[in-house]
């Protein structure tokens, strides 16, 4: 019986989390659920914010259902201590180098999105993010003073080992869709842009059937607001990845939509599924928070690490038929609360 690690978190993780489980446990499939503190959650319990027990449950899983960490109370506390240490150890020590962030326009919310409706229709967008590398994962970050100045330092790296596997996830996926991959870098600028961009350009000759194009990220959080729909996949660093999804989110109506996965293979196994979204410290605790994510998150897993395609795709389904049905919380425009709206999921559920 497959068992799923439930680490909600933080702030409105436990919040959304708690809906993605209902969905799951509804589906009738034989799961098994177990459930560690992470996050300031994890720091609270046992004074580290990645407890052993936790990390030993996620590796011992066949998947991660991620709430969200992060918390403003522990924002003081050195860095290996802070929330977001615990998310960084997951990603780095489960392997997860590719994090699969889709962005679509569910039909029904064109009007959610501060763009036009004509520029977001058909917003189908997948973007690969490189997830264990680039300057969040650098070994030199550190402080010093130098002639009487504070310092601060982080380390931007890639080796081409590591733009090559996520540059494969990222023609493999656009292989599987409309075949156009947009590479986002900053090669005018930075080495390591360079490297990648390099990389990525030997890759393509192995995968003749995708259009391969450049782009430097400037220009990619432009046209992200201009002409979304002209993007298939795009496949990025570490930093410009995350940083792109969150504005890519906002195309799609809002951050409470876009769910992702993060792998360290293809065949899914030890994968991590959270919303792109954080905490949400500023809503945190009054159910406004929208679960989608987290649902979506859920299916996601069931895809990627359980191979059902299909519980996959009737969680999709319910989804999509809740946001056509009407069902919003406040981010949409809507009233509905985090639990009214897995119930108008659960409702539409087949
Ligand atoms: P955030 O994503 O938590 O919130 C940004 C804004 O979006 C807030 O106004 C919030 O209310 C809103 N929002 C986010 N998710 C929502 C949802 N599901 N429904 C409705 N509204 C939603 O980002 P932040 O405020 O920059 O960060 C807060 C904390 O979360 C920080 O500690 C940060 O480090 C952490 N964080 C964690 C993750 C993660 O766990 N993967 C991701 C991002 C940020
Ligand atoms: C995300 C978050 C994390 C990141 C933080 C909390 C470490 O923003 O998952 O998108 O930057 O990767
Ligand atoms: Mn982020």
């Amino acid at each position: 019986m497959p068992l799923i690690a439930v680490l909600a978190g933080d702030g409105i993780g436990p919040e959304v989390t708690a809906e993605a489980r209902r969905v799951l446990e509804a589906l009738g499939l034989d799961l098994t659920f177990e459930e560690a503190p992470v996050g300031g959650a994890g720091y609270l319990a046992s004074g580290m914010p990645l407890p052993p027990d936790t990390l030993a449950l996620a590796k011992r899983a066949d998947a991660v259902l991620f709430g969200a960490i992060g918390d403003p109370r522990f924002d003081a506390l050195e860095r290996r201590l802070r929330p977001e240490a615990a998310l960084l150890g997951l990603r780095r020590e489960l392997g997860l180098f590719a994090n699969i962030r889709p962005a679509t326009l569910f039909p029904g919310l064109e009007d959610a999105s501060p763009l036009k409706p004509e520029v977001v229709a058909n917003l189908d967008i997948v973007i690969v993010r490189e997830l264990t590398g680039d300057v969040y994962f650098g070994e030199k970050g550190h402080r010093t003073t130098l002639e009487g100045l504070r310092q601060g330092y982080d380390h931007m790296s890639y080796d081409e080992r590591e733009v090559e596997r996520i540059a494969i996830v990222g023609f493999e996926m656009a292989k599987r869709r409309r075949r156009k991959l947009c590479s986002v870098d900053k090669a005018n600028v930075l080495e390591t842009s360079q490297l990648w961009r390099e990389v990525v350009n030997e890759v393509s000759v192995s995968y003749p059937e995708v259009a391969l194009t450049h782009m430097y990220v400037d220009n990619a959080a432009m046209q992200l607001v201009r002409r979304p729909s002209e993007f298939d996949v795009i496949v990025t660093g570490n930093l410009f990845g995350d940083i792109l999804s969150d504005q890519a989110s906002m195309c799609a109506g809002s951050i409470g939509m876009l769910p992702s996965a993060s792998l360290s293979d293809w065949s899914g196994a030890n994968g991590m599924y959270e919303p792109i979204h954080g905490s949400a410290p500023d809503i945190a605790g009054t159910g406004k928070a929208n679960p989608c994510a987290a649902i979506l998150s859920a299916a996601m897993l069931l895809r990627h690490s359980l191979a059902d395609e299909a519980s996959a795709q009737r969680i999709e389904a319910a989804v999509k038929a809740a946001i056509a049905s009407g069902a919003r919380t406040a981010d949409l425009g809507g009233t509905l609360s985090t639990r009214e709206m897995g119930d108008a999921v659960l409702r539409e559920l087949v």
